[in-house]
Formats: C-alpha cells, structure tokens, sequence
C-alpha cells in the first residue's frame, strides 16, 4: 500500500467494537489526507460489518492482530509508520471480568504493556509519537452522593475489568514519566448508541423487550449512571488526539446522571411507543446483585471543557430515542450478535439467576 500521499498514519485498536467502530467512521470521513489502521483480533465484541460505512474507503485498513502476541504488534508498527495510537481493545464487559477475569488480565494489562513497547520502540524515528489510551471513570470505584470524579480522584477499582483498566491506566502513565512516550489518558462514563453489543444494559433492554423475554435489574436498580451517547464520546477522542497535552488526564461524560430503574423503564416506554403500543414494564426482574456493584458514577468535565473546549452535545432523552430507533431498524444485527457463543453465554450465567 503506497502511503504517500498520507499526512498522518494512525492506529487504532479495537476498532470493529463498539465506540471504536462508531470512532473509526467519524475520523476516517473527517479526515480523508489521514490513513487510519484498525488493529483488532476480533473477539466476540469485534464486528467488521459495522465498518461497512468506510471499508473501502482508501484511507482506511484492517490488521486482524492480537495485542497480546507482540511479535505481530511489532511487525505491524514496522510495517505502517504511525504517528499515533489510540487504544480501545479490550474485554469490556463488568459481568465476564467476574466470571473469568484472565482475558481481562492478558488484554488489558498485558495487551496495553505491548502496545507502549512497541509504541517505545517507534519513538526512536517518530519522538513524538501520541499514544491515546481510552479508559474508563470505572477505575475510581463508587462516587460518594454529591461527590464527582476528577483527575486527581483515588484510583478505588471494585471489579476485575475495572482493576485491569487500572493497572493499564498507571503503566501508561510510567511510559510518560520513564521514557517521555506523549501518553494521555481519558477515562469515559457508560456510553451508548449504535453498535454497543446486546450485553450491555441499554441494547440488552430493547432487545428484551422487542422478544417479550424478562430484563434483569441487578439489585435494587437504584445504582447511577452518567451516560454519554457515543459521538460525544468520538467528538472528545478526537480533540484528545489533537490537542491533549502529554501527560494529562481528563475526563469524559455526559452529566445525565439516571438511576437503572428509571432508564430502563424510560426503555421500556420507548419501546413500546415504537412499535405494538403493549406494555413491556411488566418483563422487568430483579435479580441477585452483581458483585462489587458500583454504587454511584459522575464525572467532572470541567477540564476537557476548559482546556479542549469539548462538551456533550447530545440531549440525552433525543439520543436514547434515536438509539432505540437504530436497534429496532438492525435487528438483524443484533439476532447476529445474540447467536451462538453469546447465546450459550446468557443462559448460563443470567436467566433465572
Ligand atoms: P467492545 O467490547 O465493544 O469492543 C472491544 C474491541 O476490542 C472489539 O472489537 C474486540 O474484538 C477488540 N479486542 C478485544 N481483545 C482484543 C485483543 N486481545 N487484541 C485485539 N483486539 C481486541 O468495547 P467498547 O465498549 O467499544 O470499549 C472500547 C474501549 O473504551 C475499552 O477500552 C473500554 O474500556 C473503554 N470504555 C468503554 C466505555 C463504554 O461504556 N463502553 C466507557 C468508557 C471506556
Ligand atoms: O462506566 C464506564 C463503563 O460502562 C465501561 O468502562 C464498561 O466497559 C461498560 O461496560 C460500562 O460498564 P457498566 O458495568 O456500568 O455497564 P453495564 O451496561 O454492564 O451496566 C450498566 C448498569 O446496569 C450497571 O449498574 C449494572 C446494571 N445492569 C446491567 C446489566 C447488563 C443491570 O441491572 N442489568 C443487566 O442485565
């Protein structure tokens, strides 16, 4: 591939999951002189249909590589000659990280460390190599009621997922301390909009809904969440890229702070406005717990907004209808996503838990 003609090559993991697609296809279509390289092994989360909106794009190509297998990762960076990354691969998922933490281990945590190496090892013909590593407000555990995240908020991990994403957190910041590798790291409330995959609450609750099957609300439904719809999220990461400042860390979210009860049976009505106008609030369980259920999230954007100048600019109740109205008009992507390996996935580990 001749990549000449492009001003910039940057890498993007995880870019055939949800916020990295959503992302992939914002920055591929912004910026046509950039060529930008998915690298993705292509998990159960990972789904290159929902590339199709830029797979042929010229400026635009896919590297099915695992970041946990460095030999490929270094190959790779010999053979395209970024100036940045942004880093999304993961195992994502609180619920999986509790029934099996070791894919969380070895991706985030060793994943991440092979990607700053290799990302160091560049540095020697591009010093100023930017490594954007995407992490989550789930590293500071439970907000207290009035407090909200801030950059300097303790690092209080509960869950497995959440603690591997902090252990990845500080390795990227050693990389900046250590070696002056251009790291920043932003860290994201709970997202949502097109692509996200049906184990997350929101597509999990559409798609109960549509299929007349229970929606489980773990405990008492009274846990908050400031939810943020993806292209905010893809709006911040490209300000972040540009002009965040090596070495910082700024935070990301949508200030919509909403108990799970209330968004779900909000979901519900949605649903049910939509299409057969029959009640759905009645499939709705509470189920046991989820362990080490964080409480409370809220964030404080100040500093992205000051600094960057990035604020969300979606409403809320605008962008969770249009959300419901892209899973109603893909559902075949979602029966794709709830078949096979995911399926046996469900039964096991939620209905009738
Ligand atoms: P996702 O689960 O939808 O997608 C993850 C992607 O990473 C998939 O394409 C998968 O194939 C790929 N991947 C996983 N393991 C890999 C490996 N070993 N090598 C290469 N590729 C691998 O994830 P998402 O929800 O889009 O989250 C993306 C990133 O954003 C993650 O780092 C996550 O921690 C962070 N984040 C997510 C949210 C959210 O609400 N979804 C909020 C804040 C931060
Ligand atoms: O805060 C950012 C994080 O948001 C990201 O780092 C994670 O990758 C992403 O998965 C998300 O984590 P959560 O655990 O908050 O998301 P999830 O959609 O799994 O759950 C949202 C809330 O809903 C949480 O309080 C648990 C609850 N829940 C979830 C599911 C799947 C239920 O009550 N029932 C369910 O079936």
């Amino acid at each position: 591939m001749d990549t000449s003609r492009f001003e910039r090559i940057i890498a993007i993991t995880g870019a055939a999951g949800f916020i990295g697609s959503n992302l992939a296809i914002y920055l591929v279509l912004k910026y046509p002189d950039w060529l930008f390289v998915n690298i993705d092994s292509l998990t159960y989360a990972g789904n290159l249909s929902n590339l199709a909106a830029i797979e042929s794009a010229d400026n635009y190509c896919f590297e099915k590589i695992d970041i946990v297998d460095f030999a490929s990762l270094s190959d790779c960076f010999k053979r395209h000659e970024f100036d940045s990354l942004i880093h999304l691969a993961a195992e994502t998922h609180v619920d999986r990280s509790i029934l099996g933490p070791a894919n969380f281990v070895s991706t985030n945590i060793v994943g991440t460390f092979n990607l700053l190496e290799a990302a160091r090892a560049r540095m020697a013909t591009a010093p100023d190599f930017r490594f954007v590593h995407v992490s989550t407000d789930e590293v500071f555990g439970s907000a207290a009621e009035g407090e909200k995240f801030h950059p300097d908020s303790r690092y209080r991990p509960q869950s497995p997922y959440a603690a591997s994403k902090a252990a990845a957190d500080h390795s990227v910041r050693s990389y900046f301390n250590t070696y002056g590798l251009k790291t920043i790291v932003s860290n994201c409330s709970n997202n949502y909009g097109p692509y996200q995959f049906p184990e997350k609450l929101i597509p999990l609750v559409i798609h109960n809904a549509l299929s007349d099957i229970p929606i489980p609300i773990y405990g008492d439904g009274l846990q908050v969440r400031d939810w943020l719809y993806v292209s905010d999220h893809c709006r911040a990461l490209d300000v972040v890229l540009n002009d965040g400042k090596a070495g910082e860390t700024y935070l990301i979210g949508g200030g919509t702070s909403t108990e799970n009860i209330d968004l779900v049976r909000k979901l519900c009505q949605l649903v049910t406005e939509k299409t057969d106008g029959k009640d759905r609030e009645h499939l709705i369980e509470f189920v046991a717990d989820r362990p080490g259920h964080d409480r409370r999230y809220a964030v404080d954007t100040t500093k992205i907004r000051d600094e960057l100048g990035w604020q969300p600019l979606e409403s809320f109740d605008t962008a969770l209808a249009s959300t419901v109205d892209w899973y109603l008009a893909n559902t075949e992507w979602v029966e794709r996503c709830v078949s096979g390996e995911y399926r046996h996935y469900y039964k096991e580990n939620y209905v009738n838990r």
